[in-house]
């Protein structure tokens, strides 16, 4: 009887039912951002001035406009989604954070079917997942797009939510982690390196997907990605004056698509659902992920081969012979890692979530996560489970 059950469940694969709650956190935080001279662009022109002026080769566009630092603090309300397997909370959770353009749903697209979520499979794999809109992005908080929505303060939220996570304080939720899993995209990824960085007590694994620490290429970012002015687009009613929107699918297309890697319709959903960046954030996606990183769990970096920010094109071309790809010049920045390993997706680019080989990656992320658990993600503390 118990067999038979367990191979229906395999037949129904992805079928199997989760259980998914959206939650409003409150975060109080408090950061020291960048006091950038710069004003809030009101239309395509000035967001083209911008992006001209942020990309001058041998120029360092925020050091250009920065004018000292400033203490920013609030209350902000963060819109997650918090989902555990059918029978009960994970052997961990997974703390995900999208990057710039998406908002929380990249991991956990709805297109064909769920057959491209991240968190499905998380889930199968026996993991909670905790998804959010990063602080000024999608249904979470606004605040200034210039003096308070930067990575600084981002990387305050993250932390925030990580406590909270870890001390059972998430509203609605009876669970705590002792083991939270940081897994970031593209800026997402940044925001975890630096949360992993300043606190490397508070996390059990680090997965940087798409992502490198290579910041030459980011100006084919900005300049690939046509940006507009959000009050120019559908999202204006959302988004105040200093946010910039991809102007056509096109521009999504180059900065988060591979040649012959996609279904054209999940390009179109891209485009559809796709958020603005604030130019704060523009402004400190840079420098965010620097410095020695003292963490001392596992770190998998996973990059498509073909991601335009963080490679240019080809992280596979990096002029010396004994450095592979890109992503492992990062191996240094790891001093203390219990593992340390890059996987190069072939052919892919850089919204690995959306294209065909989101298989491989998936397999590979919770691949990386099943052979370096060690026994130890330990088990869920229970406030009350009935
Ligand atoms: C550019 O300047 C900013 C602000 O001074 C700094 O944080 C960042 O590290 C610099 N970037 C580079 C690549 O030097
Ligand atoms: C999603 O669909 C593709 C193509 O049909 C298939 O190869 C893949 O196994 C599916 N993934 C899942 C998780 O079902
Ligand atoms: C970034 O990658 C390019 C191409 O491989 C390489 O020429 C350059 O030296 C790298 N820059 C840094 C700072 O590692």
């Amino acid at each position: 009887m118990l067999l038979s059950f367990a191979s229906l469940a395999l037949v129904a694969g992805l079928a199997t039912a989760r259980n998914c709650q959206d939650i409003t956190v409150s975060v109080s935080i408090t950061a020291r951002n960048g006091n950038f001279n710069v004003q809030p662009t009101q239309n395509d022109i000035e967001v083209t001035n911008f992006i001209l002026d942020g990309t001058q080769q041998g120029h360092n566009a925020s050091a250009q406009v920065l004018d000292g630092y400033i203490d920013v603090s609030g209350a902000y309300d963060l819109s997650t989604t918090y989902c555990t397997p059918d029978d009960g909370p994970g052997k961990a959770i997974q703390l995900l954070t999208h990057g710039v353009g998406f908002d929380r749903s990249y991991w956990d697209l709805s297109f064909n079917d769920y057959n491209y979520s991240y968190v499905e499979q998380a889930l199968a794999a026996g993991y909670s997942t905790f998804t959010h809109d990063r602080l000024g992005i999608g249904e979470s908080a606004r605040a200034d797009p210039i003096r308070d929505i930067q990575a600084p303060l981002e990387i305050a939220a993250l932390l925030a939510l990580t406590n909270l996570l870890k001390d059972g304080g998430i509203p609605g939720v009876s669970e705590s982690y002792d083991k939270v899993i940081h897994v970031g995209h593209s800026f997402g990824a940044i925001q975890s390196y630096a949360l992993t960085r300043d606190h490397p007590e508070l996390s059990a694994g680090l997965i940087l997907q798409g992502f490198a620490q290579n910041a030459t290429f980011l100006p084919y970012f900005l300049l690939g990605g046509n940006f507009v002015a959000v009050q120019n687009t559908p999202l204006a009613s959302s988004y105040p004056a200093g946010y910039v929107a991809a102007g056509n699918p096109s521009a999504v297309q180059t900065n988060f698509f591979s040649p012959g890697m996609f279904d054209p319709a999940i390009l179109d959903l891209a485009y559809s659902t796709g958020q603005p960046v604030s130019l704060g954030e523009l402004l400190t996606v840079g420098g965010a992920a620097a410095g020695i990183n003292p963490f001392s769990g596992p770190v998998l970096i996973i990059t498509g081969n073909r991601d335009v920010p963080f490679c240019g094109g080809d992280c596979s071309m990096t002029g010396d012979p004994n450095l592979p790809d890109i992503m492992t010049a990062s191996k240094p920045s790891f001093p203390n890692a219990a593992a340390f390993e890059v996987v190069n997706v072939p052919g892919a680019g850089h919204g690995l979530n959306l294209e065909y080989s989101h298989t491989y990656t998936y397999q590979q992320m919770l691949e990386f996560l099943s052979a370096n658990e060690g026994g130890n993600w330990g088990p869920v503390r229970r406030a009350f489970r009935a």
